[in-house]
Parts: C-alpha cells; structure tokens; sequence
C-alpha cells in the first residue's frame, strides 16, 4: 500500500503522522514545491517511528513525481489555506490552477490511483480534479464532510456534557460556513435521539458552531487548522486500503442522487478497496433536503468560476 501526499503543509503533514501511527500502509511519499520541505518532514516524522512504534516508510520528495509512482492512494492538500474574516471560496484563484497541475502529473505516474482531494474550496476542487483526470467516479474523494462531522461530534459532547465516544452525528452538503448541513434530527447519544436531551435553542446553537467550526479555529490560529483535517483524511485512507466498507459523508460526483447532478458535494458514501463503493441515499426532512438544495446552489456558483 503506497501512498501519495502532495503538499508537506500543516494538514499534508498531519495527514502522513498520522496515516504512520496507524500503521498500516507500507509507504507514504509526502511532496511538496517547496525545496527541501518534504524531505525534511519526512526525515522528522520517520525518527519518531521508533518512539511511536510504526513500520511505514515515509520519504520526501521536492516536486519529483516519479518518486509517487505506483501510489494506490494520492491525496492533494496542496495550495493556500484561508487566513482570519477570508472564506474558503476566495482560495479559488490561486488553488486551482495548483489542483489541476498536481492531479494532472500525479495521475500521469499512477494511472490506476484513487485521489482524495483536501484543497479548498474543497467540493469545487474535487470537481476540478473529474474533469483534469477523467479518472472514474468512485475513485474520486472529497475530504470536508468526516471532519465537519468530527467537529459536530465535539459541538455536541460539549452540550451534552457527555463524552464524545457516546455521540455520533453526520454533517452533509458543501464544505463552507454556509453550505454545511449538520443532520441534528439524526444525531444520537448511545442510539437515543440527542433532541430527547437538548432544547431546539440549544441544538441550532451545536448546527451553528459546526458550520462555523473552520473559521472559529482561523481566527485562533491565524490560519486554517490541521490535526482534525489530517485525523480525518488518514480516516479516509485506512478505510480504503483496509477494505473497511466504513461509511462517512464524502464529497462525490452526484448524478441524481438526492436530485442533484452535476456536481461534486457531501454526502453518505461507503468506503472500500474501489474508493467510493455506493453512495448512499438517506430520508432527509422537508428542511433538511432545502437546505441541501441551497448547499448545492452555492457550490455550483463556485463551480461556475473554474475555467474549464
Ligand atoms: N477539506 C478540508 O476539510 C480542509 C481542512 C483544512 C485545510 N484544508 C485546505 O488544505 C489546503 C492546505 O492547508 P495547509 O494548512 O496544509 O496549508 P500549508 O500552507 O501549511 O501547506 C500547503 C503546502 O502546499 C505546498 N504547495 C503549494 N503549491 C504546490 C504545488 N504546486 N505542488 C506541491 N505542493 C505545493 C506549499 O509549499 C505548502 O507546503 C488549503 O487549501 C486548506 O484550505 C482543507
């Protein structure tokens, strides 16, 4: 199991730490343009091997792809990350021109990879990479909606005052401030409805600060945040170099499900050796099925800006 970072950045790196620990992939390859930068990321995380007890053989490599050939996996955190009061929409200009490179010469030494897109904004970018690398659907994946749903998880632990192993949840939609669709109806503390235990007041408050779950970190951080998006993508990867079959809402190329087409956007996917092996379609509410609709407008306006 072989797989390709691009972009030894905060989430890139994260991303490979974390993919190591959980040691199960033979080889990660992390590249980046800047000179010098993977490499020496590599070589930092490879003399933690000993002291966090993992076998995965991590190498840098400065813009040199054939150094990724062969890769199973390839995920693209290359680009600029937001700073405080920015939307992900604006990194549009710079980003995608380094998307569509990056998917273009890493498909070109791995024909047969599945790529797992993180550059934002996010479900414009994965729909960039369909249309740069005709690659087919089910190996095409956007990362947004795991770790909206692990900073829903925390939201809702938080007022729940319960741990968060005892709660789960899913956002779906468009990985932005505005798009996300926190699915409050469906979340659950130990399979009872988390309504039974918090007001209407109190759960649009959880949706809100889940929605703005990036840019609250921005403003702390004064850029965008790394270890939850890293723990969430290394998620993504076990699930399909271990076969998990696990389901997480992913951004993947709709045609037709929940009515929309067109478009790459969050939603419930399985996971396995194929990439995405079936998405899944869930009872949504009047509501809740709006306020995708809407997701799904803002996504395509954005999509509407590449030039394709
Ligand atoms: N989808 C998500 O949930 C999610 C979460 C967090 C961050 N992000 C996005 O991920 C991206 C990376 O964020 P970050 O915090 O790691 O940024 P960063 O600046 O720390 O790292 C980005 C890296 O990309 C490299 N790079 C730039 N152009 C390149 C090219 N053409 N080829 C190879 N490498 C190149 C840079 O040298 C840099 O090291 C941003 O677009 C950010 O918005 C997405």
């Amino acid at each position: 199991m072989k797989v390709t970072v691009v972009g030894a950045g905060a989430v890139g790196a994260s991303c490979a730490e974390y993919i190591a620990i959980k040691n199960f992939a033979s080889e990660v390859v992390l590249l980046d343009i800047k000179e010098g930068f993977a490499e020496g990321k590599a070589m930092d995380l490879m003399q933690t091997a000993s002291l966090n007890g993992f076998d995965t053989k991590i190498t840098g490599s400065t813009n040199d792809y054939s150094k990724t050939a062969g890769s199973d996996i390839c995920v693209i955190t290359s680009g600029i990350p937001r700073k405080p009061g920015m939307t992900r929409e604006e990194l549009i200009g710079i980003n995608a021109g380094i998307v569509k490179t990056v998917s273009s010469s890493l498909i070109e030494h791995s024909p047969n990879t599945i790529i797992i897109v993180v550059s934002n904004p996010m479900d414009t970018m994965t729909y960039l990479v369909h249309k740069t690398t005709g690659l087919p659907k089910n190996k095409i994946i956007g990362m947004g909606g795991a770790l909206d749903s692990a900073r829903f998880k925390y939201r809702l632990a938080e007022a729940l005052g319960a741990p968060i192993s005892d709660v789960d949840g899913m956002v779906i939609g468009g990985h932005s401030d505005k798009g996300m669709v926190p699915l409050t109806a469906h979340a659950t503390r130990n399979s009872v409805k988390v309504s039974e235990f918090l007001s209407e007041e109190r759960l649009n408050q959880v949706k809100e600060d889940t929605k703005v779950g990036g840019a609250t970190l921005t403003k702390l951080l004064g850029t965008s945040a790394w270890y939850a998006p890293g723990a969430a993508v290394s998620g993504l990867v076990q699930a399909i170099a271990c076969d998990l079959q696990k389901m997480y809402p992913c951004s993947a190329l709709l045609e037709g499900e929940y009515g929309l087409n067109d478009l790459c956007i969050g939603v419930p996917v399985i996971l396995g050796k194929n990439g995405i092996e079936k998405i899944v379609e869930i009872n949504l509410s009047d509501a809740e099925k709006a306020h995708l609709a809407e997701s799904a407008e803002g996504v395509k306006k954005t999509n509407g800006l590449l030039e394709l």
